[in-house]
């Protein structure tokens, strides 16, 4: 076994530099100021480095078309050395991965020692498939330990995976398959969720369906369910990866090398894929886990999230991992058995940080606050929220009932593309108010932007911007840089945009207000409009759609599509249409993507110059508009009374 230089980092205590108020200015200031001299003795202490770098940020905002962003890029290093190897002596006996299955009391423990072995035996038997630095692995399985080992077992041969949510469809699955050009695919034969299976080999099947870059298809058995077997193509993973040698040297990688490509929602087009560097991601997960969370050596972390989502990979597996940490995974929901679910599981094994999403907390609370106050959650100390702006009122259910007004809540907020936690209050150092996410990390300089681009100085309302890089921003779009600079780059020159729009209080603390494009958020499931959209176009009897998000009380917006039928389209019910409507998300995009309300109008608002005023769609689908601002430009005002007559709310 080797040793490393680098001490494996878990602050002690509250040893955490930017465990006051006076350590995070300083160390933001610091590494606002000077970048390079924040980050190299920071990545250099806090990763295990082959071949530590000397050079630090490089690129800007500015030249991002020609010079693309990168950090450390003369440092060479394999990510699982930090997140296993370089624990094993020190933690070798310690719980890597605490594994809650779908019925309450299904625990496995896995030891880094263990986890360690079983990664090398994965990425040996990857490797055995023909899968070689560089290559694209899609992982599309459930919240199963083996989902994380995959993703560890590609980044230890440098080949770059991409998880895809177990929720898409197998027409999702295969865009994602064909965009990356996936060598191979991992699966399982079933997920489980909440008593229910899910049919993940059956997916995959139609899914690589006439895709010739896939080769090899490895199946991780769950249920033992029987499933369709192509002998040529299908390798169980329990007849290859056992049998493996449990120590396998981690293939050395450029800093800037990339290690995952991760698809999001955008608002025009298919879904991009995000791609994240080996170097500068890995520093920015372990940094951003430990100081957000006030990490401490005993702590046992659960993140709910599931991996299919950058939570997933930054807060389940990399940050945890790579500081050495005890990651719970959590394979059911929090309503099953009951929506004590959660509570159950922090009092069986003594949770101390608890990270969900205000979705979650919102439906639970609903519930009822016995079901939380049955169990005990005296273990729990920082609760964490993230996905989508949280109402004060979960907010303060969290902090009260969850939290028994003991714990710091950290509202985190952050992006695929950031990689990690940008703005959020430092438990337990920041002040907290309920809402806010509050203060930026180290490295993050947000700016507020107004229509005009011009930056908004003290309190104020604006385009959430970002100003410097950081080390985890995504570099570029899988194929296609010129988009990650289109879709990033060009609303505001020089700045990063972040699709979001924001206000600052007198104060300074940030309150996220929600996206200001064509992205949704439901019940933080990120998805665009016109992905709906293309789906309802894509149906006979339609001839135009707009699609749109509305206010919702659980799930925080809800999906609102208008549309106009084919003048051949026969007669239709309501009710049939919706039901068409529904399956078609389901088979192309996935079971979350769910259309909740749908009107039928005589045509969409248009300029007469042929363009949608989507702000009319939206102002209806809000409620009852009071008045729908400038309509002069309308080709056809009848239209927006019919829509307006017509409105679901
Ligand atoms: C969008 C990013 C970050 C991991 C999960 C989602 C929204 C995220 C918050 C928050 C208000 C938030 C934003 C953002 N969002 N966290 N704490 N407060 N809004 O990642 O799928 O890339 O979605 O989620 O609108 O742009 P994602």
């Amino acid at each position: 076994m080797s040793t490393y230089a680098v001490p494996p980092r878990v602050s002690e205590g509250t040893s955490s530099p930017v465990s006051s108020m006076e350590g995070w200015r300083a160390a933001w200031m610091a590494a606002r100021n000077d970048p390079d001299g924040f980050w190299l003795p920071e990545t250099r202490e806090r990763i295990a480095w082959d071949q530590p770098p000397t050079v630090g940020l490089a690129g800007d905002f500015h030249d991002i078309a020609d010079e693309r962003i990168s950090w450390f890029a003369d440092g060479q290093l394999n990510v699982t050395r930090s997140c296993l190897d370089r624990h094993l002596e020190t933690r070798g006996d310690k719980v890597a991965i605490l594994w809650e299955g779908d019925e309450p009391g299904d625990v496995r423990r896995i030891t880094y020692r263990e986890l360690h072995a079983e990664v090398c035996r994965a990425a040996s038997a990857l490797r055995e498939l023909g899968v070689q630095k560089g290559e694209r692995v899609i992982i599309y399985m459930g919240m199963v330990p083996e989902a994380a080992i995959a993703m560890l077992a590609c980044a230890r041969l440098g080949a770059v995976h991409s998880v895809v949510f177990g929720g898409f469809s197998a027409e999702a699955l295969k865009d994602r398959i064909r965009d990356c050009a996936a060598e191979v695919v991992i699966t399982q034969d079933e997920g489980m969720r909440g008593g229910k299976t899910i049919p993940l080999k059956a997916t995959c099947d139609e899914a690589v369906i006439g895709e010739r870059s896939v080769r090899k298809v490895l199946v991780y058995r769950r249920t033992g369910v029987h499933v369709a077997w192509d002998a040529e193509r299908d390798v169980w993973w329990h007849d290859v990866v056992p049998t493996q040698s449990a120590d396998l040297d981690a293939v050395s990688c450029g800093a800037e090398d990339p290690l995952f490509v991760l698809y999001t929602s955008g608002s025009t087009g298919r879904p991009k894929g995000l791609v994240h560097s080996c170097g500068g991601y890995i520093t920015w997960a372990s940094y951003t886990h430990e100081i957000v969370f006030d990490l401490r050596e005993d702590d046992v972390y659960a993140c709910v999230a599931d991996v299919g989502w950058i939570t997933g990979h930054t807060y389940i597996v990399y940050g945890p991992l790579a500081n050495g940490a005890t990651t719970l995974m959590f394979e059911s929901t929090p309503l099953y058995p009951d929506s004590g679910r959660y509570w159950d599981v922090v009092q069986r094994h003594g949770v101390t940080i608890f990270y969900t999403a205000p979705t979650a907390i919102r439906a639970l609370a609903a519930c009822g606050d016995e079901h939380v106050t049955r169990y005990d959650r005296s273990s729990l100390r920082v609760l964490g929220t993230v996905g989508e702006p949280i109402n004060p009122d979960a907010w303060v259910w969290y902090f009260d009932v969850v939290g028994e007004k003991r714990c710091t809540v950290v509202d985190t907020w952050w992006q695929t593309e950031t990689g990690g936690i940008c703005i959020t209050p430092i438990a337990p150092a920041t002040p907290t108010k309920p809402g806010s996410a509050s203060l930026p990390n180290p490295a993050i300089v947000p700016v507020l932007l107004d229509d005009q681009s011009r930056v908004i100085v003290g309190p104020g309302e604006g385009r959430l911007c970002l100003a410097q890089p950081w080390p985890g921003i995504a570099r570029t779009v899988w194929g296609d840089h010129a988009r990650y600079v289109s879709t990033y780059f060009s609303t505001f020159p020089g700045y990063y945009f972040t699709g979001d729009g924001c206000r600052r209080d007198a104060d300074g603390y940030h309150w996220i207000t929600g996206r200001v494009d064509d992205v949704l958020n439901v019940s933080g499931h990120r998805m665009g409009t016109a992905e709906f959209e293309a789906v309802l176009m894509s149906i006979d009897a339609i001839g135009e759609a707009g699609v749109v998000g509305y206010p919702h009380d659980l799930k925080g917006q809800g999906v609102y599509a208008y549309v106009v039928l084919q003048s051949d389209a026969g007669e239709v019910t309501d009710q049939e249409l919706e039901a068409i409507i529904r399956a078609a998300c389901r088979t192309q995009i996935g079971a979350h993507a769910r259309v909740d309300l749908v009107q039928v109008v005589p045509g969409l608002p248009k300029t007469r110059s042929g363009k949608v005023m989507r702000r009319i769609l939206r102002k209806v689908a809000e409620g009852p508009p009071d008045q729908l601002g400038d309509v002069s430009t309308l080709a056809d005002p009848s239209v927006v009374e019919a829509i307006v007559a017509g409105a679901k709310r």
